[in-house]
């Protein structure tokens, strides 16, 4: 392990009484730095790099200067990167949020037999959400433990409590992470509900009391009714939230000079989320659709502007059964999200509806429709941004492929970790395809330190080269024993990289720090931030990260560089889902044939394995695995799709389910609500009221 410039006893004593993140050893950022780019260099490039890197870290340099300053920044705030890492990650970046930045979770795809349906699960999904933020208001959550590799130790729990607090406040040059503050006497609160790309308040606080999942659907309606309103629509101001943040801030500037348009947006910021009631796409529906739907609504002539891409949570409940959550990224990771959305589909089944036992629906206030003065100038800036969520919709190439051969319980028992097994194929899939390896990127939770997000495992390591070498050039006569011990040492060296990386020892972070605080003191950037080997190890052409999930969903998330993909993976006992993204613009990549080779390479380690770990042999259950990418046909898809609802009342003999399972029940879970005719009685006298 690397040595410690700081005795970890000083760092303790936070709030949370979690450590601070330490600082890892200059010498030993730079020799890592050095290890992890030799082989993705030229000999040339590598030497000049060696050089720069020598220089930087030489006595009384450059580089120990700036680790001094560091070291005062760690001990004077609470995590010294986070600011650092925050800017860089996110707030500085101009790109638009819509597959650039923002993850989406996938739910498993409902099926609503009538339009009532979707309302009905809306309200149920936003009756966790309001249940939730009571847990997270009182701080009841329980803390969180690390799980897999050093398992036990307490993780910092400062990212929940922006989940549904926070904005992302677009600036010409850098966003703002807007927290909202709370106060003793908390104002009434609301979410946003989009609906036809109108923004409605429901508040779900009225006279102190919370509204219940009935009087949520009673409101959902009025709102679905009030956006059928033909005379009454408005532009598709979402729109120009999925553009470039320099071109959002402009917008925003040119909007906030009409005070209909400050107030409407004030109203936004300060929700508590957004519910977007999408309109039947027309897809065809699987999970590479829903996934592209989530990522970025399908455009403008579908949900693209059903959206406002600033706030942290989207749900998004489409007509059609597509649904799930569009995050905003900055202020919490997958991890976070995933947990508080399983927390809701978890409610959902746990918690039946209560819509049948409810007696009364008390008479509650219409909600408001927010309104937009939208002069030519903010009409041309609507087109451009359209135009630009067009092109995203039509660059994403999408691949969700449920690899069913295997799941980390064979590689377990292989007694390697599962997430290095699966790093060490996704860099066989890239040699594979493009033989050559790339700067890969990977999430490494820090979060067990004060204020802790992530940090990079640097994937590509040379071991990992070494064997994807074996397993894909012929002329190479390497035996299985020896591809086996590559194997080994590749999983070897990605595991004690991992480990590197969650105990705050990662080199990205740490590289970051000593270029800001260069930045800072306004010195002239150094060398080896000026090297192009610096600017090709911050290339990460593969961007991957697990997302690992207990209840049936999965994550996907856009590339991060033009020419590279998107690999999110959540690994189950006997299957992985992998979501696969990169761009069409890009003559470079596909997605199909990097899951292709990926499914490859999954295979051809199983077989390596089982040849050469005779007596584990724990793949039985593995036949019929084919090279085909999984799609999920659903043959009971009808050609009509449902409309949202304009009258309740038309949809009396539907019977609503929520279909969701844990990823391991084979038999789907229909819970069985209410019967839409006493549903549909009961609304009415609500209305009535
Ligand atoms: N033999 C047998 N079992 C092993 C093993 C071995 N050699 N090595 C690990 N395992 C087991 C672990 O004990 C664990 O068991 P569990 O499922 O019972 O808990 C399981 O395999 C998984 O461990 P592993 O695959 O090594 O990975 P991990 O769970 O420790 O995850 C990271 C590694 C890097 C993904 C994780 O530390 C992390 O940082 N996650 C956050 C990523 C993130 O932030 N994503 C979202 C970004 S937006």
């Amino acid at each position: 392990m690397p040595v410690l410039e700081q005795e970890p006893a000083k760092g303790l004593g936070s709030k949370d009484g979690l450590p601070k993140l330490p600082l890892p050893a200059l010498k030993d950022t730079l020799d890592v730095y050095l290890r992890c780019m030799e082989h993705l260099l030229t000999e040339e490039q590598f030497n000049k790099t060696q050089h720069v890197v020598e220089q930087f870290g030489a006595p009384g340099g450059v580089g120990e200067l700036l680790q001094s300053k560091l070291m005062e920044r760690r001990d004077t705030t609470a995590n010294w990167v986070y600011e650092y890492w925050l800017n860089e990650m996110y707030l500085n970046n101009r790109l638009a949020l819509p597959v650039n930045s923002s993850p989406v979770m996938v739910f498993p795809q409902q099926h609503f037999k009538a339009p009532i349906d979707s309302l009905r699960f809306a309200a149920h999904l936003i009756s966790g959400a309001l249940e939730y933020k009571t847990l997270l208001d009182s701080r009841a959550l329980p803390v969180d433990c690390a799980r897999g590799q050093l398992a036990g130790t307490p993780l910092c729990m400062e990212q929940y409590y922006r989940l549904f607090t926070s904005y992302r406040l677009p600036g010409p040059e850098r966003d703002t992470l807007v927290a909202q503050q709370s106060s003793v006497m908390p104002e009434p609160e609301h979410i946003i509900v989009a609906c036809k790309n109108q923004f409605f308040v429901l508040d779900v606080v009225i006279n102190f009391r919370r509204l219940n999942e009935r009087d949520l659907l009673t409101q959902l309606d009025k709102i679905a009714r009030m956006a059928d309103s033909e005379e009454e629509l408005l532009p598709p101001i979402g729109l120009l939230t999925s553009d470039g943040r320099a071109e959002w801030a402009e917008s925003r500037s040119v909007l906030m000079r009409e005070s209909t348009n400050r107030d409407s947006l004030d109203m936004i910021e300060r929700c508590l989320c957004l519910l977007c009631l999408d309109d039947a796409s027309g897809l065809a529906l699987n999970d590479t659709t829903q996934a592209m739907l989530m990522l970025h609504g399908g455009g403008v002539a579908k949900n693209g502007g059903n959206r406002w891409y600033d706030k942290p949570m989207q749900f998004v409940v489409g007509a059609d059964g597509c649904c799930g959550v569009v995050c905003e990224h900055s202020p919490f990771e997958g991890i976070v999200l995933v947990q508080c959305t399983e927390y809701l589909l978890k409610y959902m089944i746990g918690s039946p509806s209560k819509l049948v036992r409810a007696a009364s629906v008390s008479e509650l206030p219409a909600p408001r429709r927010l309104r937009w003065k939208c002069t030519p100038e903010i009409h041309k800036l609507l087109a451009s941004s359209a135009d630009k969520l067009q092109r995203q919709v039509k660059n994403l190439d999408m691949n969700v492929h449920k690899f069913c051969d295997y799941g980390k319980e064979f590689i377990k028992k292989q007694k390697m970790s599962p997430d290095a097994y699966i790093q060490v194929a996704l860099q066989l899939a890239y040699y594979r395809c493009h033989g050559r390896p790339v700067s890969t990127y990977e999430s490494a939770s820090i979060r067990r330190f004060q204020e802790g997000r992530v940090d990079n495992i640097r994937s590509a390591t040379p071991e990992a080269l070494a064997f994807v070498k074996a397993m894909t050039d012929g002329k190479l006569s390497t035996n299985d024993a020896e591809k086996m011990e590559m194997l080994r040492s590749a999983i070897t060296a990605q595991t004690k990289y991992t480990i590197r990386a969650i105990t705050g020892m990662g080199i990205d972070n740490h590289l970051l720090g000593l270029s800001k605080i260069a930045h800072e003191l306004k010195m002239e950037t150094p060398e080896i931030f000026k090297d192009e080997a610096h600017l090709i190890s911050n290339q990460f052409i593969l961007s991957t990260s697990q997302v690992p999930t207990t209840v049936e969903m999965f994550c996907s998330y856009g590339p991060v560089v033009t020419n590279g993909y998107g690999a999110c993976y959540n690994p189950q006992s006997d299957h992985i889902i992998f979501s696969v993204s990169s761009f069409r613009e890009s003559s470079q990549t596909c997605s199909a044939d990097f899951v292709k080779s990926l499914v490859q390479g999954l295979l051809d380690m199983r077989d390596l394995c089982n040849k050469c770990n005779h007596g584990s042999n724990p793949t039985q259950q593995t036949q019929g695995q084919t090279l085909e990418t999984h799609t999920q046909t659903d043959t009971n898809w009808p050609n009509k799709t449902p409309q949202r609802p304009n009258d309740l009342t038309k949809n009396q003999q539907t019977v609503p389910q929520v279909l969701l399972k844990t990823p391991d029940q084979t038999k789907v879970e229909a819970q069985t609500q209410t019967s839409s005719q006493e549903e549909a009685q009961a609304l009415k006298k609500g209305k009535k009221a």
